[in-house]
């Protein structure tokens, strides 16, 4: 347990920062490691700058000794408490010694050093390291480190290069939230890489003894980002080795300590026969990122947490480019549109809403968000489109140049763009401080030759911000003509007062084709035709405005369906069916395109539009809707699912998974039809996990639960394909007994709660995979994830602070259900043992 929080906790405020009186500029430590007590001797170079006491962090430590310049210091000249060591009056030089103990094998919050599966490791960021311990645990403080690691293991990892056995030095500066260590019985994979600038690096990925057959497609992915990132942004590697540590408790997706990448096992682990194509593709997303941090949050990092965005906003915006080339640009895209809107577009809009960069917060760890990762990666292409590429490519460069080695702001990263570009961006800023979606209101006129487009922008209140200005809004858009020709090329308007007007002369009225490639995070209000949308789907030559014509398609059919019980037409069946059938069309594409808006989505949007979401109605909507299609499409299913058959062995590119994504979404709708007959024996074939896992969650759609105990025999020996098998149960249950089934699953003997993967599986599981069961309207399944968060939240507060956002939507729903799911969150926040859960109940609670 940690700081019991009684009263609400104190928030930190941007407005408030100030560098610390005296820094640290080199770090000496030295680890004894055991389970129950492990040493730590820390050797502090301390150098003051300003006048004032040094207050350094420490947290669940036990003090053994401490001293200064070699001598013990007496106690009158500092104070320890809870989570603070006090130096009253350190002169302007010195060396401070401690020595602290620990023991990671109790530490289940995985923050700090902890064990999993027998080995050690830790997780630093963002206040971490104050577990291991007393420092100036904060990003503006950058050191050099000399690590040395005593313990009778074979393998003892730090950062930077290794200069003899279980001994690191890592000669960048760094701040303690990229410290690693990690030390056990562990096996590599190797290779090598040669940079641009002639260095020889030695590539590791670390796993447990047994896995080292699943390590091959991380290992391929690092070394594509290297190559990617030298050619795309000029950046090299700096160390002699670069070390991946696969590691099975782990709070969230990995960590990128310098030079010790430490992985949840989910993101580096696959073989054709446990993972699936998505599983390959976050394998080679989460290692780019996390290797692209090396400069943009290594090598230049944040000045204090509220800059957060500053690297990983830019390094998801890499990250997302990186895969757009390395996989298909389009298909990439529209899939992250589609968690924008499923993540962060929901956090905007409910009462968790905050800016890219808050201003406020009591818990860092809640500030890992949608709206600091994915619209901090959509501002950054903002900034691209209105500088153009060479602008982009100049405002990175003099970034790097000027502030290699330094902890940054915002305002530090958007000066070099003004300097090298000559561009004013103080209203661009905006995007950084103010929450809330923007809606942008798109009217057409045509008359007398003269086409007009009318466009409005507001951006709704959010906690905190009542009035908001308006924004710089790059809207990429074209037009085409009545027979889908391109009349108008892309453009880039932007827009940047509340209203505007754009005109044209023409011959009729064209097709507007607007946002393409979704050019800025906003909502489009535009009403427009079902049979412009028809035109738009069928001939548009940007990919995203064919994939958002379709998707507006059939939202309108099942917003109607929801609110009139409406029929679903021949027109749109008819377009369904022809993008089904489209050869031409990559298939991947098409299975984007004939998925429907999920639950979520729908109950967002019908929120917006003040209609109070009915989860029951709208996951019976969305079936109708689907079997409609299964019954428009029977005649064409047996030989479109034989055209997506992949033969040869199994290969995670995207051609392949595109294939059999595609295949999956067909099978769903023949088991509406053939009750499982197809599914039954996709599943008895299936040679790879992706066939199996579709094969297995149509089935359970189809209520064919045999199939469980069969995969549950298969791979029960086996930790993520088993997370797998227990999600799949519950978001795939009917939602009459998903609360009920997790219930049971939370009940068996392997069933770990420690285990943030497993939790996530079944928690999750039921609250972001089966809505309608999440929101039962009895309250049973606001109940049991309440229960559940409350008795984590005792352990590890981030995992169960973070899965709390779960309710942020209570708002939207019913009297009934608002009233069971506030008291859900009154219970948690009364329960709370952790400020992270208390902050979190409390904003949400409003
Ligand atoms: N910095 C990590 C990333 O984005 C995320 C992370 C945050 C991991 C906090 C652990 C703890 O790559
Ligand atoms: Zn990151």
């Amino acid at each position: 347990m940690r700081d019991a929080a009684p009263t609400a906790p104190q928030p930190k405020y941007l407005a408030d920062y100030a560098p610390p009186p005296v820094t640290v500029t080199h770090v000496d430590l030295h680890f004894r490691l055991d389970p129950l007590a492990t040493r730590i001797r820390a050797r502090l170079t301390c150098e003051r700058r300003e006048p004032g006491e040094m207050v350094l962090d420490g947290e669940q430590l036990k003090l053994i000794s401490i001293a200064m310049d070699g001598a013990a210091l007496d106690p009158s000249r500092y104070t320890l408490t809870d989570t603070a060591l006090t130096l009253h009056d350190a002169p302007d030089r010195f060396i401070l010694e401690t020595e602290a103990e620990i023991a990671p094998e109790t530490n289940k919050a995985l923050e700090g050093l902890y064990m999993s599966g027998g080995m050690y490791c830790t997780q630093c960021e963002a206040e971490g390291f104050r577990r291991i311990t007393w420092m100036l645990d904060r990003p503006d403080v950058m050191a050099t480190y000399d690590v040395e690691i005593e313990a009778d293991l074979p393998v003892r990892l730090s950062n930077g290069d290794e200069v003899a056995p279980g001994k690191w030095h890592d000669p960048w500066l760094k701040p303690t939230y990229l410290f690693a260590l990690v030390a056990g019985n562990l096996v590599a994979t190797s290779d090598r890489f040669t940079t641009v600038e002639g260095r020889e690096v030695a590539l590791n990925v670390w796993v447990r003894p047994g896995d080292e057959g699943r390590t091959g497609y991380a290992l391929d992915a690092l070394k594509r980002s290297m190559l990617w990132d030298e050619r795309v942004y000029g950046r090299a590697y700096d160390l002699s080795v670069f070390n991946i540590v696969a590691v099975d408790d782990f709070n969230m997706g990995a960590m990128e300590n310098k030079g010790l990448n430490i992985f949840n096992s989910r993101y580096v682990l696959a073989s054709p026969e446990t993972a699936t194509d998505s599983d390959y593709a976050n394998i080679e997303r989460i290692v780019a990122h996390e290797y692209f941090h090396n400069w943009t949050g290594n090598r230049i990092t944040c000045r204090d947490w509220f800059q957060l965005c500053l690297k990983e906003g830019l390094t998801v915006f890499r990250d997302q480019q990186f895969m757009q080339d390395e996989r298909s640009a389009a298909v990439q895209r529209i899939g992250d549109v589609l968690t924008l809107r499923a993540r962060q577009f929901r956090e905007d809009a409910g009462p968790l809403a905050h800016p890219v960069r808050p201003e406020s917060f009591v818990e860092i760890n809640n500030f890992y968000t949608a709206t600091v990762y994915e619209k901090g990666a959509e501002v950054i292409g903002m900034l691209r489109r209105l500088v153009g590429p060479e602008g982009y490519a100049a405002g990175c460069a003099l970034y790097f140049e000027r502030h290699d080695g330094e902890a940054c702001t915002i305002e530090d990263w958007l000066d070099c763009f003004a300097e090298a570009t000559g561009r004013d961006l103080s209203q661009f800023k905006l995007w950084y401080s103010q929450a809330g979606t923007p809606v942008v209101t798109v009217r057409e006129d045509f008359k007398n030759g003269r086409y007009r487009i009318d466009l409005k922008q507001e951006t709704p209140q959010t906690p905190d911000q009542p009035n908001k200005a308006p924004l710089v809004i790059p809207l990429a858009f074209g037009l085409l003509g009545r027979d889908g020709r391109e009349i108008q090329a892309t453009r880039i308007h932007a827009l940047d007062t509340a209203t505007d007007r754009l005109e044209f002369d023409l011959d009729e009225k064209p097709i507007l084709s607007m946002l393409r490639g979704f050019s800025a995070p906003v909502i489009l209000q535009h009403d427009q035709t079902d049979a412009d949308r028809l035109i738009l789907l069928a001939h548009d030559t940007d990919p995203f405005i064919r994939w958002e014509a379709g998707r507006m398609l059939s939202k309108s059919r099942l917003m109607a369906a929801v609110t009139d019980g409406a029929g679903f037409d021949a027109g749109w069946l008819d377009a369904l069916h022809r993008l089904a059938t489209d050869e031409a069309a990559d298939p991947a594409f098409r299975a984007l395109a004939l998925a429907l808006p999920s639950e979520d989505d729908l109950a967002g949007s019908l929120h917006a539009a003040s209609v109070v979401p009915d989860p029951d109605r709208i996951h019976a909507a969305r079936k109708s809707a689907q079997r409609a299609i299964a019954d428009r499409l029977a005649d064409d299913l047996p030989a479109l699912r034989a055209a997506m058959a992949v033969p040869g062995p199994y290969d995670p590119r995207a051609a392949d998974a595109g294939k059999r994504a595609l295949g999956a979404t067909l099978l769903r709708l023949q088991t509406l039809r053939d009750g499982g007959d197809a599914a039954r024996a996709a599943y008895a074939a299936a040679d790879n996990m992706t066939d199996r896992m579709a094969a297995f969650t149509c089935l359970l759609e189809a209520r064919d639960t045999s199939v469980a105990a069969a995969f549950e025999q298969d791979w029960k020996h086996d930790r993520l394909v088993m997370d797998k098998w227990f999600m799949a149960q519950v978001a795939h249950a009917d939602p009459s007994e998903a609360v009920a089934q997790a219930e049971a699953l939370t009940q068996r003997a392997d069933f770990d709660a420690s285990n943030p993967n497993r939790f996530r599986a079944v928690l999750g599981g039921l609250s972001a995979g089966n809505p309608a069961g999440f929101h039962r309207a009895d309250g049973a399944g606001y109940a049991l994830l309440a229960d559940w968060l409350i008795t984590l939240d005792a352990s590890n507060p981030q995992t169960a602070a973070r899965m709390s956002a779960a309710f942020e939507t209570w708002r939207r729903y019913d009297a009934d259900r608002q009233t069971l799911m506030r008291a859900a969150l009154e219970r948690m926040r009364d329960a709370a043992s952790s400020r992270d859960l208390r902050e979190m109940t409390d904003r949400m609670l409003g």
